[in-house]
């Protein structure tokens, strides 16, 4: 398994490089067999080609005569066939009502992100480090995994990673966490193709082997929302175990790319969120909102998460701790939701037991489409702790 994921992961981590043709043939786990690899035309050095985690990962044996072989060469691998992927729907969900971002340059930040109440924390080594900080913040994440002492509580433990454009960046990035047991999801930002999504799916199986690490991919451009259904649709891949589970609206790359103006009301972004979370539910993933910039005004705050869930998101990223707790308490159902959807059920199950298909709840006619709605919302009261 591990060795097939090798011989996949060389293909993109070829192509990724931008090289040129390259053969592969699998054969049986016993045999040490072919896996032609012509490299024709890769942009970095032999070096370069040599640090890509695969290799590092490599047997001994076969690391040392990789590390000796020109550009060029025709590589030799161990190579299996065999492993299946595990499907979205068996999987348990992760709450994610609050994705906490965390400059990851910065232990201050980290620690003060230890004591607060977020769903999810992301360590960020993207957008919210300078790209002078970024070994070191790369370096200070990867501790932090490490030292099991800095505790997070409940809270997912996420890194987003550096944009797969930026190549070296993101591979230096995932070879450095995805070793590391406590990290739970990858967060991959601009993403733009199903291909993006595949690499680090298999970069995860090489790496994280039995390890449930998950993929959270964020939608932040004209050609992101394009290709946003194949790129949903990699949350049903068999070919490889780690997955697509969440996407994420990033509302401020998006508006700089199509060159919308930012407004209060946000209808500029309006038709793009609500196609995210359609792509995202149709493949039964989770739909998390934008960020709320305006950080300090907690009021309207409020009032984007009402709006946010309306819509149909899940949670709401934030970038600031006095944001985790509203966010928390509007993407879980209100009491008085939650009220009225557990009578639905409970009316609407002894309806149809007595034959009928149909029954009045408040004033409202509860038919099967209200019932479903119903139960989802007892469903999220449950796993945000209200039942
Ligand atoms: N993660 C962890 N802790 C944070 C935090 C964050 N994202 N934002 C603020 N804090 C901490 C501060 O360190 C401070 O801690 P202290 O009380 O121990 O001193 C406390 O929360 C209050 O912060 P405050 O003084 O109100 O804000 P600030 O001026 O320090 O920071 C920002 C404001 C916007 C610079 C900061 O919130 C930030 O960098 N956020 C992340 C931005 C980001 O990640 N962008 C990219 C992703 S979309
Ligand atoms: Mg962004």
């Amino acid at each position: 398994m591990r060795w097939r994921c090798m011989a996949q992961t060389a293909i993109l981590a070829s192509r990724f490089y931008g090289t040129g043709a390259c053969t592969v043939k699998l054969a049986c786990p016993h045999q040490f067999t072919l896996l032609r690899m012509r490299i024709t035309s890769m942009r970095g050095t032999s070096h370069d080609m040599m640090r890509l985690p695969l290799f590092t990962k490599a047997h001994g044996t076969t690391r040392r005569a990789l590390n000796r072989s020109p550009v060029g060469s025709t590589f030799r691998f161990l190579a299996t066939a065999s492993g299946t992927g595990c499907s979205t729907s068996s999987r348990t969900e992760r709450p994610r009502r609050s994705l906490f971002s965390v400059p990851g340059a910065d232990q201050r930040f980290i620690t003060k992100a230890q004591g607060l109440k977020a769903d999810a924390v992301v360590l960020d080594l993207e957008d919210g480090v300078a790209y002078d900080r970024k070994h070191a913040a790369r370096d200070l994440v990867q501790q932090t995994l490490l030292d099991s002492s800095q505790n997070f509580g409940s809270a997912e433990l996420c890194v987003r990673i550096n944009g797969l454009d930026t190549r070296d960046l993101a591979l230096r990035d995932l070879e450095a966490v995805l070793p590391c047991n406590r990290l739970q999801a990858v967060v991959l930002p601009k993403v733009e193709s199903a291909s993006d999504v595949l690499f680090v799916s298999r970069m995860i199986d090489a790496f994280c082997e039995d390890r449930d690490v998950r993929i959270i991919a964020a939608i932040e451009s004209a050609m992101g929302f394009l290709n946003l259904r194949e790129i949903a649709e990699t949350a049903k891949d068999e070919t490889s175990k780690a997955k697509l589970d969440a996407l994420v609206f990033a509302s401020e790359d998006f508006c700089a790319d199509i060159e919308a103006t930012r407004t209060e009301s946000a209808n500029e972004m309006l038709y793009a969120r609500s196609q995210l979370v359609i792509a995202a539910k149709a493949f039964g993933l989770q739909a998390i909102d934008m960020v709320h910039i305006n950080f300090r005004d907690l009021d309207e705050l409020k009032m984007e998460c009402e709006g946010g869930r309306q819509m149909g998101f899940t949670g709401k990223q934030a970038i600031h701790p006095a944001q985790i707790d509203i966010i928390n308490d509007r993407f879980a159902p209100s009491t008085k939701e939650l009220d009225f959807a557990s009578r639905t059920v409970q009316e609407y199950e002894q309806t149809t037991t007595n034959g009928q298909g149909a029954c009045v709840v408040d004033g409202i006619v509860v038919d099967m489409p209200v019932y479903k709605w119903a139960k989802k919302i007892v469903e999220r009261a449950a796993k945000a702790g209200m039942l």
